[in-house]
């Protein structure tokens, strides 16, 4: 199979697996309902999915536990960018190509969105595809990825960083928090959905999720300033225009984009243990750093 065959075959289990596991547009309170699937399906590049889904591979995890943690790693992400967008922190109008929810809703319901989608991440980990010890591994990755020494502080970070100059150390701390953290998760969730992976291969998983999570928002910082709004999907040139410290405002385009390469170099090198069984994670990595979007 081929990498855009299999990344096809991810994404149409994940997207009618995000429809199974999101409340029904008719169930009440309706008007939220249709807000959360608004959010949820139908767009976005998926990574986490997708770097959850070859994770497990590895550890011989059932299609349907990996996408139950698929479809909760994407309600977690799509949670921080309702959020994200909202007026009272980075304040943007157009996420994956559409109206943000506080447009398209308002505020009180892009609020709410988030909050019930953070919880129908957890009601989807505990689901039966999934026995109990597993479920409670998955519960506690995902909780700490996503809480205050996860995504939640790195956003604090970020918007306590607006205006400041930050050293490459403190830029490097946010971005492996705000965005590297759920990334790490997906990869370790993955994993940790099939066969109880050894130390040795959780380190390895370890360390390729830290790259490739860096390498993701350092690729963000450098596609805010090179991209077009309607090939993002979303405002481009905010970055700057928001006096947001970014590795393209600390060490230059250049060295960003250095940098984002070298981070997939150290990906793939952490994966040379699991040889050709680690496929899909390599090209995924490739995937991130080279993405135009
Ligand atoms: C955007 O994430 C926000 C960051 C964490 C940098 P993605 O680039 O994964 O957004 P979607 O899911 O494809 O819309
Ligand atoms: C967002 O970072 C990270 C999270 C949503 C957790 P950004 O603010 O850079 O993401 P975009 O550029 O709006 O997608
Ligand atoms: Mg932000
Ligand atoms: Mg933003
Ligand atoms: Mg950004």
């Amino acid at each position: 199979m081929t990498f855009d065959q299999w990344t096809r075959q991810v994404l149409d289990r994940v997207e009618s697996a995000l429809d199974h596991y999101l409340p029904a547009a008719d169930v009440q309170p309706a008007p939220l309902h249709d807000a959360m699937r608004y959010a949820v399906l139908g767009g976005g590049k998926r990574v986490r999915p997708l770097l959850c889904h070859a994770a497990g591979e590895l550890t011989r995890a059932t299609p349907e536990a990996l996408d139950a943690a698929a479809c909760a790693l994407e309600m977690i992400h799509v949670y921080s960018l309702v959020h994200d967008d909202m007026p009272c922190m980075d304040d943007d109008d157009m996420r994956r190509g559409k109206p943000t929810v506080h447009v398209k809703y308002d505020e009180p319901t892009a609020l709410l969105v988030g909050d019930a989608l953070q919880s129908q991440a957890f009601i989807t980990l505990t689901s039966d595809v999934l026995d109990a010890p597993r479920q409670a591994s998955l519960v506690r990755e995902l909780a700490l990825a996503s809480g205050s020494i996860g995504m939640a502080g790195g956003q604090a970070i970020d918007l306590a960083s607006v205006g400041h100059s930050l050293t490459r150390e403190q830029l490097e701390t946010m971005h492996r928090l705000k965005t590297g953290a759920l990334l790490r998760a997906s990869v370790r969730m993955g994993a940790v959905a099939g066969d109880t992976p050894s130390a040795e291969t959780l380190a390895a998983l370890d360390k390729y999720a830290a790259a490739v999570g860096l390498a993701f928002q350092v690729v963000d910082d450098i596609l805010d300033v090179t991209a077009d709004s309607a090939t993002l999907g979303k405002t481009a040139g905010k970055d700057a225009k928001d006096g947001k410290p970014t590795y393209v405002s600390i060490i230059g385009l250049d060295a960003s984009r250095a940098l984002a390469q070298q981070l997939r170099a150290d990906a793939h090198a952490a994966l040379e243990p699991f040889g050709a069984r680690a496929q899909r994670l390599a090209e995924l990595a490739d995937l991130v750093v080279n993405r135009v979007s």
